[in-house]
């Protein structure tokens, strides 16, 4: 039994939660799942985005179901972020069939260092201009990139890339780059290697199929990964984890789209990748395979999905698609 906390949240977050629920009946394990709020809704009957009880929950819990905010969005997700200390930021880059993907057979995944580097908010105000300070500790330099060798061997790939630009942020990513070959000796039978920001931004256009695992700094993960949601085609596809030491919250990278919100025909896809990835996490490979294939059938097929990949099924006549394939498996 696996104890998960479910965060719908406000827009078509409430909506793609219900269609992933629907579809995690058919996995084969048992989940206590509790309920919490936080978004724009909640605090417009409460005066807060995200109240001290929904965090308690989500730190009871092995991990999170998270579907979206609204405005709220940097509010609830960034501060809960730094609460549970999940500072892992993970993203897969993976190519489906039926979708708008740039290329076939993409599958790397980008893991981002979530707690310092350029997003640490330490800027000022000068008589020129303003300076922002990036900060890079050994510290959370060898636990990024320990998470990054550590999920190497669990998905079983082989190699390990570091991304920076320690040719000229020669302190800071001089850090991070030490740190990452210091790791690296522990996992002799991994491929380690490491490319300049830049050159990473042209090779995902050029030959994407290159990478593996990538392990990059705040700001250039949050910059790349949203160049490789770009190479496997929208946002109603892209799942995140954010993982920390005690667990992780699973959710769709996309927003509330207020606009879709309210008709029932949000794409799932991305928060039920999400909950694959949450299956992973919690080592459960065999239950997350059988739920991505149900999916990706459902995808290649391109009969019963929503209208942005083409067709005209809702939201939970999607799921019932998915969870009868996840059935019959
Ligand atoms: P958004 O991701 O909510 O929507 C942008 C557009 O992408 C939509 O209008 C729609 O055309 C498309 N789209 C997104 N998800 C889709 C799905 N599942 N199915 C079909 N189409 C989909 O981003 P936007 O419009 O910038 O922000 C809307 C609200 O969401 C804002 O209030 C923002 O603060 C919040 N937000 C929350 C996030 C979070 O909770 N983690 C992340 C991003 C935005
Ligand atoms: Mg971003």
């Amino acid at each position: 039994m696996y104890k998960i906390s479910v965060i719908p949240g406000d827009g078509i977050g409430k909506e793609v939660m219900e269609a992933t629920l629907d579809v995690l009946e058919a996995v084969d394990l048992d989940f206590d799942y509790e309920f919490a709020d936080a978004g724009d809704e909640y605090e417009a009957v409460s005066g807060i985005p995200l109240p001290q009880e929904t965090i308690d929950i989500v730190k009871d819990s092995q991990s999170c179901l998270f579907g979206a905010a609204g405005e709220s969005a940097a509010d609830v997700i960034v501060k809960m972020r730094q609460e549970l200390d999940l500072y892992v930021n993970l993203r897969p880059v993976k190519s489906y069939p039926g979708t708008k993907s740039l290329f076939d057979n993409l599958d790397f995944v980008i893991v981002r260092e979530n707690t310092e580097g350029m997003y640490i908010g330490l800027e000022e105000e000068t008589e020129e201009g303003a300076i922002a300070k990036r900060v890079i500790t050994r510290r959370a330099s060898e636990r990024i990139s320990r998470f990054g060798f550590d999920y190497a061997v669990k998905t079983g790939r082989k190699t390990v890339t570091a991304v920076h630009k320690a040719n000229v942020l020669k302190k800071t990513d001089g850090v991070f780059k030490d740190s990452f070959y210091k790791v690296a000796e522990e996992y002799p039978q991994l491929e380690s290697n490491d490319f300049y920001v830049d050159a990473t931004a042209m090779y995902f256009l050029t030959k994407p199929e290159m990478f593996d695992v990538i392990v990059t700094t705040n700001l250039f993960g949050d910059i790349l990964s949203d160049e490789g949601a770009g190479l496997v085609g929208g946002l109603g596809l892209i799942p995140s984890a954010n993982i920390g030491d005690k667990q992780g919250l699973f959710e769709p990278v996309h927003g509330s789209a207020p606009r879709h919100a309210g008709k029932g025909t949000a794409n799932p896809a991305a928060m039920m990748l999400s909950a694959v990835l949450m299956l992973d996490y919690l080592n459960e490979n065999e239950e997350a395979r059988k739920m991505e294939k149900a999916l990706v059938d459902t995808l290649a097929e391109g009969k019963v999905v929503t209208g942005d990949l083409g067709g005209n099924a809702s939201t939970m006549a999607m799921a019932s698609e998915v969870k009868n394939k996840l059935e019959n498996l």
